[in-house]
């Protein structure tokens, strides 16, 4: 009963914009796709009402009563149709021809919302484990109420567990599928010093792979600062090596600034990193750097005008060098413990050592979100990139950064691993666009309770969303050790601006004497 139709060869199937522009290219009226193959990458289309046959209604007629509805019913049941719509505007029946399956379904829907089947239009694949449904009676409450009525249904009516279901609003549709799993790869692991060595612009930083078999990238001429959230074990180490190599592979300066672990996961890229862009070692090192940061800016901005420039992108790797600006990275982990601020301390005399530590920290969780909030502002057009992460983007935890305004202020918006809706609502700027992503990511739907134990569990590490303006899409991270991307780097022969090891010729060499 259902047809099986190509994907276009250029659409992704895990990106949310391409899914609609599937849905839209690929269907009539009355046809809904329920399900993509996305390894066969084929769609599966079903009529949500097989041989349609519009029946005008009798003179008789004034009103669609219960009892004029049953007996139209039965009528239509003797010539082997059912109910499928009363157009009242029009005066008509709708019949059609359902299959077992299709009519087991909506008869199993009809009964738990209770209302009559002819309120009820679905699709469904032939095996009934993929089903659609795209008009039923309003049901009341919240997409989170809905989403719970329908999984409910999917589960206790439809069959066993291990139901996804996809309230979309925009199409107005809701997506019910039986263990559906996402066939991207399980894992992406590269060989480094061949992945940095991949030609693109300087501007696109690659750090994944999508549903297509494309390359993930951060595009910094579309969103010049990013977002990357997920909790602890999602993956956002990996992919922040992934993204901070690809840019010193690129050219750019880097300033790490990492304060709960003391930058103990960045250890291996100090030597990358240049004077006065370390900020790992306590919470007023990081603040320093971020102010060193955004200071920069006048600066750049004065050299860049000088040479007849607007921005350092119109600039090319060998005029970055003359003019001695390069693109700059500034990469700041665990940033909810960094803009954490320690509660004012009471009755203490205000020259007391802890008093003074107090206030100096206050300050520099003051100082350093302020600059954080400027830069992600400010400092597109000098070239200065911010990479944000966080495990949870929680708008009263980033508030000295300037909450919510920050997350706009990020237009490039990765979520690593599993997260709860609402921390899905907290990192992403349009979560139901995320919901078939999430799906097709990680097998379910989001959990709406914030402890739920699969959160906690990542079974496919590095499988991440990715939110741009225009999109959402699933991706799965590439994967290399840490040392292997080090390796890498130096085999490019990637300046070490902070590497501290003596060179063998003043290894040795008397300062005194000489
Ligand atoms: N893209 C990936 N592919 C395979 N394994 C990964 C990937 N990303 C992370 N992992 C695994 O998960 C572990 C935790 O990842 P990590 O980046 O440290 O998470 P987070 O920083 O979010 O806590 C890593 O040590 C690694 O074993
Ligand atoms: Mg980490």
């Amino acid at each position: 009963m259902t047809q099986e139709l190509p994907l276009p060869s250029d659409a992704d199937p895990t990106d949310s914009a391409d899914r609609a522009a599937i849905y839209r290219h690929l269907t009539r009226p009355g046809q809904v796709p329920v399900h993509m193959n996305i390894g066969a990458r084929t769609v599966e289309i079903a009529n949500t009402m097989p041989g349609r046959t519009v029946i005008p209604w009798g003179p008789a007629v004034t009103r669609p009563t219960p009892q004029v509805v049953a007996e139209v019913t039965e009528l239509l049941r003797q010539r082997g149709l059912a109910l499928g719509a009363v157009d009242e505007g029009g005066r008509q029946w709708i019949g059609f021809r359902p299959n077992p399956t299709h009519q087991a379904l909506r008869a199993k829907v009809a009964r738990t919302l209770r209302c009559a089947e002819y309120e009820v239009q679905l699709g469904c694949s032939d095996d009934g484990q993929h089903v659609v449904v795209t008009d039923h009676p309003p049901i009341t409450g919240d997409t989170d109420r809905q989403r719970g009525v329908w999984l409910d249904l999917a589960r206790r009516v439809i069959g066993h567990e291990g139901w996804t279901v996809v309230v979309d609003s925009g199409r107005g549709v809701i997506e019910m599928h039986a263990g559906e799993r996402v066939e991207l790869p399980t894992s992406m692991r590269v060989d480094p010093s061949k992945w940095l060595s991949h030609a693109g612009s300087q501007w696109s930083l690659p750090f994944g792979i999508d549903g297509r078999g494309r390359t993930v990238t951060w595009d910094l001429t579309r969103a010049p600062h990013a977002l990357i959230a997920g909790l602890t074990g999602s993956g956002k180490t990996i992919t922040l090596y992934a993204i901070a190599t690809a840019a010193l592979a690129k050219g750019f300066d880097l300033a790490i600034c990492e304060v709960s672990k003391t930058g103990a996961d960045f250890d291996e890229l100090r030597p990358f990193v240049g004077d006065g862009l370390w900020g790992c070692d306590s919470k007023h090192a990081a603040s320093t750097v971020i102010q060193h940061v955004y200071s920069l800016k006048d600066q750049r901005m004065t050299t860049l005008r000088q040479a007849g420039y607007k921005k350092l992108a119109d600039l090319d790797r060998s005029q970055q060098e003359e003019l001695g600006i390069r693109p700059m990275l500034l990469l700041i982990d665990e940033a909810a413990a960094l803009l954490a601020a320690p509660p004012p301390l009471k009755g203490l005399p205000k020259d007391h050592p802890v008093a003074i530590a107090n206030s100096q920290e206050q300050l520099d969780v003051a100082l350093g979100g302020d600059a954080i909030r400027r830069i992600s502002a400010e400092l597109r057009a000098v070239g200065v990139h911010l990479l944000f992460a966080t495990q949870t983007f929680e708008a009263a935890l980033m508030a000295p950064a300037g909450g919510g305004v920050l997350r706009a202020n990020l237009p490039f918006r990765v979520l690593m691993g599993r997260a709860s809706t609402t921390q899905i609502g907290q990192a992403l700027m349009r979560p139901q666009a995320a919901e078939t992503a999430y799906v097709l990511a990680h097998g379910q739907a989001a959990a709406d309770d914030d402890s739920a134990p699969d959160l906690y569990s990542q079974p496919s590490p590095g499988r991440g969303l990715v939110e741009t303006d225009s999109s959402t899409a699933a991706f799965q991270g590439v994967y290399a050790p840490e040392s292997s991307w080090i390796e890498a780097l130096s085999q490019m022969g990637v300046p070490e601006p902070g590497g501290a090891a003596p060179t063998e010729e003043t290894e040795g060499v008397d300062w005194d004497a000489a």
